[in-house]
């Protein structure tokens, strides 16, 4: 199939435009390089331009079977002090966008979802069927564009996947792309640049938690594990299966203190950090259950948390001893 990879130039984006490659498909990136990076895009047909650009989606959208949607902006902490920024550019361009490809032959999308959607659940692990209850900005976001998706299956014949990523994570297998985000609010980018001294100490949020250990537990899901499943929603879609929305995780929490023993296991290096007081509305644990993924996509988590930080790892020592950062800040992006 050709494939439309809004986004396609970010972090997840560029992970799932390698693995439909990869499947035998031939995506074209629509990317506005906001917070994403040219380079992530070397080898692949990157169109720079914005969501919104009705223009110069027409032309794109008469050459392609399919949408996967990435592009948006996904900073919890800057949805909430700006939140217009936020209806702006996940709402507002992706309604565009969505009437755009209403305009066109396409009648397959794919939403990056959040388990942000859930807010903090009542109970664990979270079924697709859990009350959504977005605390934030960002997670209305992506439920309101859920809800416009539904409602646009019903009335329109679009036929789509919302993937509910839990906390993506980790690198390429082969090292060539990994994680860049300025800033960066990740837990494992942040306590590998403190390994490595190219950060401040690890500020750890919650030490006093409901939870084995008292640090807060997330499921963490390694992004060539997030692009497989993109692929695999695509031919689910492709195949004339209907809608879905899917958790994507491992139904593994790991803890913040057992992310740094990692962290050391795996680099030799203990994380320089300081506890903080928990975050307000940070909910203490946050596991999908990814059974409904399995049943529908047939997709599972193929690496745990090892082959997570170590290719993290890997492309971290890369990122630091290479250009691209400081070709990031010279394309405008915001300091680390
Ligand atoms: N990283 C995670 O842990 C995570 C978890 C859940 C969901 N998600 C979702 O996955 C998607 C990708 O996240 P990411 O971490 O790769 O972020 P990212 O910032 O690395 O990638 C987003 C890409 O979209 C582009 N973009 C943003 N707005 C655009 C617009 N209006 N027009 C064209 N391009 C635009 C950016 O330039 C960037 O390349 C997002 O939708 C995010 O909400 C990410």
């Amino acid at each position: 199939m050709r494939v439309l990879v809004t986004g396609g130039s970010g972090y997840v984006g560029s992970h799932a435009v390698r693995a439909l490659h990869r499947a035998g498909h031939e995506p074209i990136i629509l990317d506005n390089l906001s917070t994403g990076h040219r380079r992530l895009s070397t080898g692949f047909t990157l169109v720079e331009g914005d969501i919104a650009d009705e223009r110069k989606l027409a032309p794109l959208l008469e050459g392609v079977d399919a949408v996967l949607h990435f592009a948006a902006l996904a900073y919890v902490g800057e949805s909430v002090a700006e939140p217009r920024k936020y209806i702006r550019n996940n709402v507002e361009c992706a309604i565009k966008l969505l009437d755009a490809v209403l305009a066109s032959r396409v009648r397959i999308f794919v939403l990056s979802s959040t388990c942000a959607v859930y807010g903090v659940p009542a109970e664990l692990p979270i079924r697709e069927s859990s009350p959504r209850e977005p605390i934030n900005p960002y997670g209305a976001t992506k439920l309101f564009l859920e809800q416009v998706l539904a409602a646009y299956a019903g009335a329109y014949g679009l036929r789509y996947a919302a993937l509910r990523y839990f906390n993506a994570a980790g690198a390429h297998p082969d090292g060539s792309i990994g994680e860049i985000h300025r800033p960066e609010t990740h837990l494992i980018p942040l306590a590998l640049k403190a390994a490595l001294g190219a950060a401040p100490p690890l500020r750890v949020f919650g030490s006093r938690l409901n939870t084995p250990d008292g640090s807060c537990i997330r499921d963490f899901v390694h992004v060539a594990d997030l692009a497989s499943a993109h692929v695999l929603a695509l031919e689910y879609l492709q195949a004339g299966g209907p809608s879905t929305t899917l958790n994507l995780g491992t139904g593994q929490g790991a803890s913040v203190a057992e992310v740094l023993a990692m962290v050391k296991s795996v680099s030799g290096r203990e994380v320089p950090h300081e506890l903080a007081e928990a975050r307000p509305g940070d909910p203490p644990a946050l596991i999908a259950d990814p059974s409904l993924s399995r049943k529908v996509l047939g997709w599972e988590a193929r690496y745990g948390l090892r082959e997570i930080v170590s290719s993290a790892w890997e492309w971290e020592r890369k990122l630091q001893n290479s250009d691209w950062l400081r070709e990031a800040e010279m394309a405008g992006h915001p300091g680390i």
